[in-house]
């Protein structure tokens, strides 16, 4: 069992434990070198490599990558099968990877909605790197949030039904459980890349309260240095879910009300 050692960028505030990534802009990065936009999927996997590692150098607890949304099925038939190819190229060539930096990959998402042999690759992935100790990888795959939450809600209503949940006893630990993942700590920071301002489906119950850190730079172009722009970022941000900052000056509270 491998951990890496770890050396944490030090930017004088909060480190995130869990960090959330839209990896967006590979067709545009293609595009723009007047290539196909499947060559800035092969580029983008490169870039999950190093973020990969990267993170898992830096200590991050978690790192949940959107690999392929619920959506993305619409796509051409020529391009799903690419991105279902280099997804299972990727869980194979990268093992050794994961194994020496102690990550551990799981997914979330309709993941039977994969090829059998994707599938069958990602589980066998899942499981050779399962004791790992280091990183949580997530990869969201055939995933959507509103997906997620119809799924969670077809299992509170199946055990309502059962008389193994009482509905007046629902709250939101409850719905947790529920959720693909209901162990994972929720992101402290969602990063997108190539410009865009939106969440695009992407963990919507568990991003309620994250920091948003968007890049302009195409997915293809997001290193490491632009990695710790986003960590320099988070380290400014004032974290108050909802509620007030510390209390000021003598006597405590300043009675500022803040979102
Ligand atoms: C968004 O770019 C990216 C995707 C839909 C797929 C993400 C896939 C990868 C990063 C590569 C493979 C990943 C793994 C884990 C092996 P886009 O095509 O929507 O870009 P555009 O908005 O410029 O068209």
């Amino acid at each position: 069992m491998t951990r890496p050692n770890i050396e944490r960028p030090d930017f004088g505030g909060p480190f995130p434990e869990h960090i959330a990534i839209i990896m967006d802009g590979n067709g545009r990065w293609a595009q723009a070198q007047g290539l196909r936009r499947v060559f800035g999927h092969r580029r983008g996997a490169r870039t999950v490599r190093e973020i990969t590692t990267s993170c898992a150098e830096m200590g991050v607890k978690s790192l949940t990558l959107y690999a392929f949304s619920v959506e993305n099925w619409k796509r051409p038939r020529r391009e799903v099968l690419y991105l279902m190819r280099l997804l299972k190229r990727y869980l194979v060539q990268e093992r050794p990877t994961l194994m020496r930096n102690g990550v551990r990959l799981r997914a979330i998402g309709r993941v039977d909605d994969l090829p059998e042999d994707s599938l069958r690759t990602l589980r066998e992935t899942e499981r050779v790197t399962g004791e790992n100790e280091g990183m949580l990888l997530r990869l969201a795959l055939s995933y959507g949030s509103r997906a997620e939450l119809a799924d969670a809600l077809k299992g509170v209503a199946r055990d309502a039904m059962a008389g193994l949940l009482d509905p007046d006893t629902i709250d939101e630990q409850t719905m947790r459980r529920y959720l693909y993942d209901p162990v994972t700590p929720d992101p402290d920071l969602m990063i997108r890349t190539a410009g865009e301002m939106r969440l695009s489906n992407f963990l919507l119950w568990q991003a309620s309260y994250a920091e948003l850190h968007v890049a302009d730079v195409c997915w293809p172009d997001f290193d490491r240095a632009q990695l710790l722009k986003a960590l320099e970022s988070y380290a400014r941000r004032t974290r108050k879910f909802g509620g007030l900052v510390d209390a000021v000056g003598p006597g405590g509270d300043d009675g500022e009300r803040k979102g």
